[in-house]
């Protein structure tokens, strides 16, 4: 029996706990969390179905070799002893990505990277009598080195682009999520998937996307296309088996959302970017946009029973940062300090438009304490994760 292939899916800090929940519904094998992921077992079906169906992973890797290297020598023993002429040939182009943690004598990450290309390169040239070349941009198959202290485990990347880049943001807006991670805050919200979902403050509409995509059950991955089917071994067995199951999750599409999806935003460059996305991930007509102020949502506008408003709100991060409020000049603390008035009166009023919405759940993705402060009642729900570097609280309330 061909032993199980080990694989482990990133994700963003915070957000393991909805992985190791979306990958277990998936039904794989051996699903663990860890930090900044969740590892599964099994063939390498396995790892394309979590590419096609996870809506919170970052990157889905196959593992092919943990071992323990010391300096350059190690690394490049412990990567030479792989296999590569399984993966790759002389025609297959090649990037080795590398992140290095407390590896005194492999401290920089380009030159462990370097040592990884180099020891594959040789392997190869050995094996073929040729060697493959390297491509950065776009390399068919992408080599990952994570070394921490002298445990270095090299990977291969099956998405290629990372998984949240769905393929539908086409206008970026201000401050957008990242698809994954806006799909992580509506696993961990809560928010269900058929019920209604309104959006006060949508930007680039990237929390309504997802929640249709959700709702319509419609794959993150089936537009777009992945790593591995630039693999060598792609042409076997692997290629009827992603199309079946691609073919298997069309079926189970959706023709529409079964309840409303609103999006609002108070500026016009929101709206036109919103749309503009909401078309190029095929979703336009489940999702209803208007213009208007936060604070002036009713739940009669959404229609329908009791369900979540889901937002993002404005953190104002650059004026209120640590850094910039020790350093900044007297005119900027000012400026600051005006800031922070005009967030608490919106987070005020954005509290007031919420106790409106009866029966209904709200969550947050905040940025700021000053929202938690707005509210009368105490969150059910309080989650930290992480935005890319910033440190953010997901907040669930309970309106009754
Ligand atoms: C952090 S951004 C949301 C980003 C969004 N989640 C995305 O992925 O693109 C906050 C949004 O709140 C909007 N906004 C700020 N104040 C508002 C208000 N009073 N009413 C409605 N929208 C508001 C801004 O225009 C901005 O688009």
């Amino acid at each position: 029996m061909v032993p199980a292939m080990r694989f482990f899916a990133t994700c963003a800090k915070g957000t393991e706990g909805a992985l190791r929940r979306e990958l277990s519904a998936l039904k794989l094998h051996a699903v663990r969390g860890e930090r900044g992921g969740v590892s599964f077992e099994g063939k390498l079906e396995a790892g394309m179905k979590a590419c096609l169906h996870s809506r919170v992973a970052m990157r889905v890797l196959l593992e092919l070799s943990r071992f323990q290297a010391e300096d350059a020598a190690g690394l490049y023993d412990g990567a030479g002893a792989i296999p590569w002429a399984d993966w790759l040939t002389q025609k297959t182009t090649l990037a080795v990505e590398a992140t290095v943690r407390d590896a005194p004598a492999l401290s920089h990450s380009g030159f462990a990277a370097l040592k990884v290309k180099d020891a594959v390169v040789d392997a190869l040239r050995e094996k073929l009598g040729a060697r493959p070349d390297v491509d950065t941009k776009d390399p068919d198959i992408r080599i990952v080195l994570h070394l921490a202290g002298a445990e270095a485990t090299l990977s291969l990347d099956l998405a290629g682009e990372p998984l949240h880049r769905r393929g539908y943001r086409t206008a970026p807006g201000v401050a957008p999520l990242k698809e994954n991670l806006a799909a992580a805050v509506l696993a961990l919200g809560g928010v269900e998937p058929d019920r209604p979902f309104l959006d006060p403050m949508c930007g680039s509409g990237t929390l309504a996307i997802e929640q249709a995509l959700r709702a319509r059950r419609i794959p993150p991955g089936l537009s777009r296309p992945m790593g591995f089917q630039r693999w060598p071994v792609y042409r076997g067995g692997p290629q009827s088996a992603w199309d079946r199951m691609k073919e298997v999750a069309r079926a189970e599409v959706r023709t529409h959302a079964p309840a409303p999806i609103v999006a609002r935003d108070m500026h016009p460059k929101a709206i036109a970017a919103a749309r503009e996305n909401l078309a190029a991930a095929g979703v336009a007509a489940d999702v209803r946009l208007e213009q208007g102020d936060a604070r002036e949502v009713d739940p009669a506008e959404v229609g329908g029973e009791a369900g979540s408003l889901c937002t993002n709100p404005p953190y104002g991060e650059r004026l209120m940062g640590k850094g910039e409020r020790e350093e900044a000049p007297q005119v900027d603390r000012r400026e600051a300090a005006n800031q922070r008035r005009k967030l608490e009166g919106l987070y005020r009023g954005i509290a007031e438009a919420v106790g409106r919405f009866h029966g209904w759940s709200a969550v947050f993705l905040s940025g700021s304490p000053l929202l938690e402060r707005a509210f009368p009642m105490k969150p059910e729900v309080s989650h930290r994760l992480w935005n890319g570097p910033l440190e953010v609280k997901l907040l669930r309330y309970r309106v009754r």
